[in-house]
């Protein structure tokens, strides 16, 4: 079910099951040509929507599987792209096609989809084959198979088969939702929602690939044509200080810059007193600097105090960390004169690390013990005054 501008009804109204379907209105690269990534700029309309969404808030994006992988996988099993299909997850009957558009994810292999296919298989060389990597003593060689394989895969390995169709889709795990922060404030932009969102590449049988809702984004969404379903996913704790007075400190490498552009905009349209301080990192300056007018006119306003790491542009990595011990003393003298502190964006190893650099700053400044230092960040913590977003 989707649900149109006219239709729109209350603030909470959309959700996974009934989206907002939008339009892009611009696509902007951020990265510039010769950049080592792809990180773009877009833009939705969501005038008339009703869709209300704070600074700090996520969207949910409902992504479109690439048509060429559809078309190739309709192909391969030998199917009707107009056959009728029941998506056994929300009861709705719909074309092979849409359900592969739009419901399964194309990309994961799971042990019951070649068990599936194994319980079909009449070739007596590939169900043997198959039968050995799942059995419970061989569970390794199945997961180095679903790891190096995706369904296609497997199923052009046995693209002889006549499989029951409904059967077959019942085995494709669901197409979920991607989240992006949003990066634009409503007061900045009442009509518009911004995303902030990088190319996800892997490699995959010694191709290039593309994750699917980046991918659909980037490079299948046309501007004011492909409809975009989305709904708001609300941040609850990640949020401006309800006092405007309060200074803050965003610690955004990479995407992870995104709300904070939102929360830059809330803060100039507000007049919001407090200070702001930026810490942000990507690979290149001359390649990598997102939205690098805006966060330097702010600085030139005396609105934003910015620091800046480029981690590819000398010989050895620097990231945001070594800019925050090389201001350790400003630092701390801002979280003790009550700053609020947001980390944004990858959770594997950048906000660990911030949040080590944060107990050294602690020991470091406060003249603290490790323990004490642990302790104050525990308390900054249960104070909502050291706040994460990270993924
Ligand atoms: C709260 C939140 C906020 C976020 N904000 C942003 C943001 O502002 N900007 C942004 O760019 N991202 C953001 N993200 C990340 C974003 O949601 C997506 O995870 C990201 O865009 C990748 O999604 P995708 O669909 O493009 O890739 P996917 O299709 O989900 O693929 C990505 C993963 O699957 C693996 N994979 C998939 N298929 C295969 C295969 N066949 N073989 C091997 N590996 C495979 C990839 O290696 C990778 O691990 C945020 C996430 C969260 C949770
Ligand atoms: N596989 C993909 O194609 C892909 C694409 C997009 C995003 N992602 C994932 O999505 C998340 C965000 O990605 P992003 O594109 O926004 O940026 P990112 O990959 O997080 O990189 C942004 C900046 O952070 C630096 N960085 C790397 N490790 C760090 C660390 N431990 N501490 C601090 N800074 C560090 C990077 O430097 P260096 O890179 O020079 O080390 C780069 O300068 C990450 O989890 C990332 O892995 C993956």
């Amino acid at each position: 079910m989707v649900i149109s501008s006219e239709a729109a009804g209350s603030a909470n109204y959309y959700s996974k099951s009934k989206p907002f379907v939008s339009k892009i209105i611009d696509k902007k690269m951020l990265t510039k040509p010769g950049s080592t990534k792809k990180t773009y700029h877009i833009a939705l309309c969501v005038k008339g929507s009703n869709l209300t969404f704070h600074p700090g808030d996520s969207l949910g994006v409902l992504p479109q599987n690439d048509p060429v992988l559809v078309d190739h996988m309709i192909q391969t099993i030998r199917a009707d792209k107009n056959a009728l299909v029941t998506d056994t997850r929300s009861g709705e009957e719909m074309t092979l096609q849409h359900f592969l558009s739009f419901k399964a994810n194309l990309a994961r292999l799971t042990s019951s989809f070649l068990q599936f296919i194994h319980d079909h298989e009449d070739n007596h060389d590939k169900k043997n084959h198959m039968h050995r990597m799942l059995q419970k003593e061989n569970k390794e060689l199945l997961l180095q198979y679903v790891h190096a394989h995706d369904p296609l895969d497997l199923l052009k390995e046995h693209s002889n088969l006549a499989l029951p169709l409904q059967d077959l889709c019942a085995q494709f795990s669901p197409l979920l939702p991607r989240f992006y922060s949003i990066s634009s404030s409503v007061k900045a932009y009442p009509d518009e929602l911004h995303l902030t969102v990088a190319l996800f590449t892997f490699s995959h049988a010694g191709e290039e690939r593309f994750g699917v809702a980046s991918h659909f984004l980037i490079h299948l969404a046309e501007e004011n044509t492909t409809s975009i379903p989305i709904y708001v996913q609300p941040a609850h704790s990640f949020a401006l200080p309800a006092d405007p007075n309060t200074s803050i400190i965003m610690i955004g490498p990479g995407t992870g810059v995104a709300p904070f552009r939102a929360f830059m905009q809330e803060r100039i349209h507000t007049k919001a007193p407090g200070k702001n301080w930026l810490f942000f990192g990507e690979r290149n300056r001359s390649y990598d600097y997102f939205y690098e007018d805006y966060w330097e006119e702010l600085q030139k306003n005396n609105s934003l105090k910015l620091d800046l790491a480029f981690s590819r542009d000398q010989t050895e990595k620097i990231y945001v960390q070594n800019k925050m011990l090389e201001n350790a003393k400003e630092l701390f003298a801002w979280i003790e004169g009550g700053a609020h502190i947001y980390v944004c964006g990858d959770a594997h190893k950048m906000a660990k690390e911030v949040e080590h650099t944060f107990l050294q700053i602690f020991q470091k400044e406060g003249h603290l013990s490790e323990e004490e230092a642990k302790k104050h960040f525990k308390a900054l913590k249960t104070q909502k005054r050291y706040l994460t977003d990270v993924y």
